[in-house]
């Protein structure tokens, strides 16, 4: 069976290496940011941003518990504001869009306003062979909106820059699924 977080594992992991630098835009409680820690080990970087102080305090907790390498800068700001904090080109960016989970907070979600221009602003911070990771949660209306405005706007990109695709469980259309970038 397809299981889509190992399946976005293994994506990201044909692009990113030891000493990279990679940005996780949505940190939550720090899954992905401790991933892409471990990956880029102690000499890559990790930037990983957040609108609620509780995922910094969460995912700080996690890296330090389970020996993620000192790597990491933990941003408190939302991520179309990438730019004023990583002017370095990014090997890999990885999105999971939605609200914390566990916080029952489910109104502080990501919305289409900020997710575009961070989505566009991820696009420039790639480096060549890079790849950007969108997961979208389509279970709630502003995550369906999100897939369906990302996927008219990948569908524009000029195919001899980058490679946009998506991997989706046709037979359970409210599950997660998720849109790669890659950069040529
Ligand atoms: C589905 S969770 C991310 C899960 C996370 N990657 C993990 O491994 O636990 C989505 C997160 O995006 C955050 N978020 C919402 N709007 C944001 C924004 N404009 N900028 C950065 N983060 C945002 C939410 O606060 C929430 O923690």
């Amino acid at each position: 069976m397809v299981d889509l977080l190992d399946l976005q594992k293994s994506f990201i992991l044909a692009h990113l290496h030891a000493g990279d630098t990679a940005v996780d835009f949505t940190m939550g409680n720090g899954n992905d940011t401790e991933f892409l820690s471990k990956t880029v080990g102690s000499e890559g970087r990790v930037y990983a941003f957040d609108i609620q102080e509780d995922a910094l305090t969460s995912t700080k907790k996690r890296l330090t518990e389970n020996g993620a390498p000192e790597n990491y800068t933990l941003i408190c700001d939302s991520h179309h504001n990438v730019k004023k904090y990583v002017s370095e080109p990014i090997k890999a960016g990885m999105f999971n869009l939605g609200y914390l989970p566990g916080s029952g907070r489910k109104h502080i979600t990501t919305m289409r306003e900020t997710t575009m221009p961070a989505v566009e602003a991820a696009l420039d911070l790639l480096s060549d062979d890079g790849i950007l990771l969108v997961a979208v949660y389509p279970g709630h209306e502003e995550g369906d909106l999100e897939g369906k405005m990302l996927a008219d706007y990948f569908a524009t990109l000029d195919r001899r820059r980058v490679c946009a695709s998506v991997f989706r469980i046709l037979n359970s259309p409210t599950s997660p699924y998720f849109y790669i970038v890659e950069k040529r």
